[in-house]
This record gives C-alpha cells, structure tokens and sequence, in this order.
C-alpha cells in the first residue's frame, strides 16, 4: 500500500498543500485529474475546481480494469456533456497511456494555436497530475515518464527540485503530483472510498463496513459475486446484510470455537476480494446519483 495512504489531513497541511499546489499550477499550462473509475464522485477533491480555475484538464478515469465498463462509458460521456476530456486508464496494463498526449494536446489546442499566431514554432506545454491519496498518481507518472528516462533539465523560473519530464513532442509533465485530500463532511464518501482501500480499515469497523459494501452488491447483484459464493438459491432482496455476511462466513467455513461464525473474517474476506475486484468489475457511483 501506498505511504500516501497514511496521510492525516489536518487544516495547516491542508494550507501548506493547497499553496503548494497553487505554485505548482502557476507552472503548467493544463492538470490532469486521476480519479478512481469505481468511485468517480468520492474519489474527487473537494476544492479542485477552485484551486485549477480555469485552466484546461483532462480526468483520468484510472483502475479503469477493476470498474464496469459501461459505467465507465457513460461517466466519460456525462464529463463530455460538461465540456470536460475524460480518459479511462488502467495503470496495472498500461492501457490507453498512449492516448494521454493526444488528449492534453487537444484540451490545449486553443492556447497552442493562439502561440503559433503569434509567431511560436512549437510551443512546449506542461501539465502536472493531481489526485487524492491512492488513486494512482504515482503509478500513472512512473508509467508515463517510465518511457521518457530522460529528465529534462531545470530550467530558469522553475522550483529548484522540479523534474520535467518529455512524454511527447512538445508535451512535458511535472514529476510530482498534487496530492489532496478527499471530502471529510459525508459519510457515504467515506464509506465508498473504505469500499475501495483509499482509507485505512482501522479508521473504520470492518464489520459494519463490510455490512454497508454488502447493503450495496445486495442491491446490484453482481454476477462473480452470486456465483463466487454459492448464492444463487438466496433471496438477496430479503436477506439482511449481516444475515448474509455469516452466510458467506459459513461458506468458507470461518468458524470459530463452539461453531460460531467469524464475522470478521468473513468481513476482511470479503473487502479484500472486492478490492481486488473477484467479485466483479463494480462502479459503485453512477452519473447521475452524484451525492451532493
Ligand atoms: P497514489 O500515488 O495516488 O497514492 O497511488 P499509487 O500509484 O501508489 O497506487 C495505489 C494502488 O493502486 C497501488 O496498489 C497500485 O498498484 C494500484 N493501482 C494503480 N493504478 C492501478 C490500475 O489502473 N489498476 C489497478 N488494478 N491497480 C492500480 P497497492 O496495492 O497499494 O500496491 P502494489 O500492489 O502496487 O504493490
């Protein structure tokens, strides 16, 4: 897991990070947003919109092969609506990387045409990649900059420490990520991002975490997560959740002395094999059903 993940998010840190940010973005001509594709609402940072303003972005739909492709689609189509580019990327194969200079390239095109007007042959753009804690970030910039070893160099008007990175023709990327906090104030964020791994289990109970995933796939009724344990005969609707968690405990024969079920086994089971997505390729949050 990440070190990312151990972040404690406190009001200075959160200041320090935002202007941080803000010296970052004064550098870069457009930022690229990883979000998680199973949790594309929770997986946002609250203040983004503010802190980049208006300067172009592209959102990276990243993890995009643990999450269900026609969600995906329709999530990349709801971004388009709002006139906003949109890629969904899979760190772990590298799937779609190549399409990320095409898509920043396009999302500056205005800014690029409005330079070569004015007389510039090829102008360089630069962009930087920000994202919560555990989405990817890391992953997307070593994969990326992985087949560009060749630093560029510092230059003047440029933080000392700054690595730029050439990922194509004219297209530099920061090798640091933005890294920001996720929301605090609602409840079912921080269950999604639980759900996910984004948040250390021990901030929450993982059983009554894994009753609340259980509320949820109860309801969607996945078919890997029917068959994965035994549950074609179950009313699902009619099964409550914990009822269901010792059953899916019993199954595995998680038993602890006297016969009981270990609940909490079952429940780590559980999280971990929705986290490694064998229950499924499962968006959790659909268009539409934005929280507010
Ligand atoms: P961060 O910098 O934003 O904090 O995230 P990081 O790249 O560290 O990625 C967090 C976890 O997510 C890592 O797993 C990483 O391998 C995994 N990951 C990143 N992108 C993808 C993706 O597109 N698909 C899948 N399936 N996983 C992805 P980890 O368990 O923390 O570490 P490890 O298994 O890589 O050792």
């Amino acid at each position: 897991m990440s070190d990312m993940q151990t972040i404690q998010w406190f009001p200075g840190h959160m200041t320090k990070t935002k202007r941080q940010i803000q010296a970052s973005l004064k550098l870069v001509d457009a930022a690229a947003e990883i979000i998680d594709a199973r949790i594309p609402v929770s997986s946002r940072n609250p203040e983004l919109n503010k802190l980049i303003q208006n300067k172009p972005r592209v959102i990276l739909m990243n993890k995009c092969d643990m999450a269900n492709q026609t969600a995906t689609k329709m999530w990349i189509d709801h971004y388009a609506r709002q006139g906003v580019t949109a890629l969904a990327v899979d760190c772990k194969s590298g799937r779609n990387l190549n399409k990320f200079p095409a898509a920043v390239g396009a999302v500056l095109k205005e800014k690029t045409d409005r330079l070569k007007a004015k007389g510039m042959k090829n102008p360089t753009m630069r962009i930087m990649i920000v994202g919560i804690p555990n989405v990817g970030k890391s992953s997307f910039i070593n994969r990326v900059a992985g087949q560009n070893r060749a630093k560029v160099e510092d230059r003047p008007g440029v933080t000392r420490g700054n690595q730029w990175f050439t990922i194509s023709k004219n297209l530099e990327m920061l090798d640091t990520p933005g890294v920001l906090w996720p929301r605090f104030d609602d409840q079912i964020v921080g269950e999604h991002l639980a759900f996910t791994g984004a948040v250390k289990d021990r901030v929450v109970d993982t059983e009554l975490l894994a009753v609340r995933l259980l509320d949820f796939l109860r309801r969607l009724k996945p078919a890997e997560f029917i068959s994965r344990f035994k549950l074609e005969e179950t009313d699902l609707d009619a099964t409550p959740s914990y009822d269901l968690l010792q059953m899916i405990g019993k199954k595995r024969g998680m038993l602890i002395a006297g016969g009981e079920i270990d609940t909490e086994r079952a429940a780590i089971m559980l999280l971990d094999e929705f986290r490694a997505a064998k229950l499924g390729r499962i968006t959790v949050e659909m268009p539409g059903g934005e929280l507010k």
